[in-house]
């Protein structure tokens, strides 16, 4: 691989494989609170972020990561109370752009790549702002690209022993500002992320295949 995550390896730990880690991956709410993840963790957890799919991967997201207690103790705040994110020790906002501000230089990468031609490439490129001019499909590209980020985050987290947990329960609005999100970027997920504190209660049960599994047609 030319690329390889930004993982400390730990000679006693084994790392689980992909079907491992989101079979057992948990939303833990019990951190502990003596101990938070160190800067190497922190990059490591976005570099595996920045991995995800994206369309014409164009990678429309951002993350701010807070780990100072007293910004911490406002996003507990902005998050109606909800005391984990200050136990875990670090707060990621998945960020997602509205409008695809990289086509730029992502198209010019493709065309660089070898993977299109340049007539092709400015004419995707103009589509695709064309597209995502449209106010509900901006919020749509954000959302969706940065949602994909947001759980390889937490898989991430997991598969390296750590607790993570994804929150869409805060005041969008109030933490745009706080953390002084440019209008043109909205706020998707904010993941609460830190040392586990021990066991989480069992997993609540899930609809069966059969019961989410369509074929052919809905
Ligand atoms: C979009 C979304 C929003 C969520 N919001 C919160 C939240 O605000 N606070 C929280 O503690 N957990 C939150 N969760 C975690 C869910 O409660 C959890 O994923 C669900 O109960 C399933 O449990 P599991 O992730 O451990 O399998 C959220 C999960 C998702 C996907």
């Amino acid at each position: 691989m030319s690329s390889e995550p930004d993982v400390e390896v730990v000679t006693d730990v084994v790392y689980p494989t992909a079907l491992e880690a989101l079979r057992t991956r948990r939303s833990g709410h019990n951190f502990d609170p003596t101990t938070d993840i160190d800067d190497k963790t922190l990059r490591g957890l976005v570099e595996d972020a920045t991995l995800a799919p994206s369309s014409y991967n164009l990678q429309p997201w951002e993350f701010v990561a807070v780990q100072d207690d007293d910004r911490l103790d406002e996003i507990v705040e902005l998050a109606y109370g909800q005391q984990h994110v200050k136990e875990a020790g670090t707060a990621i906002l998945v960020v997602g752009h509205t409008a695809p501000e990289t086509a730029d230089r992502v198209f010019e990468e493709w065309v660089e790549g070898d993977r299109m031609d340049e007539e092709t490439a400015a004419q995707t490129k103009e589509q695709t702002l064309g597209m995502y001019a449209d106010d509900r499909m901006g919020r749509d590209y954000g959302i969706r690209n940065a949602s994909l980020a947001a759980q390889n985050l937490l898989l991430s987290a997991h598969a390296r022993g750590l607790t993570a947990t994804p929150m869409i329960g805060f005041d969008a609005e109030g933490i745009a500002e706080f953390l002084g999100l440019p209008d043109d970027k909205i706020p998707v997920v904010l993941i609460a992320v830190g040392p586990s504190g021990g066991e989480e209660p069992e997993r609540l049960p899930r609809r069966d295949v059969d019961e989410v599994l369509h074929r052919e047609e809905y």
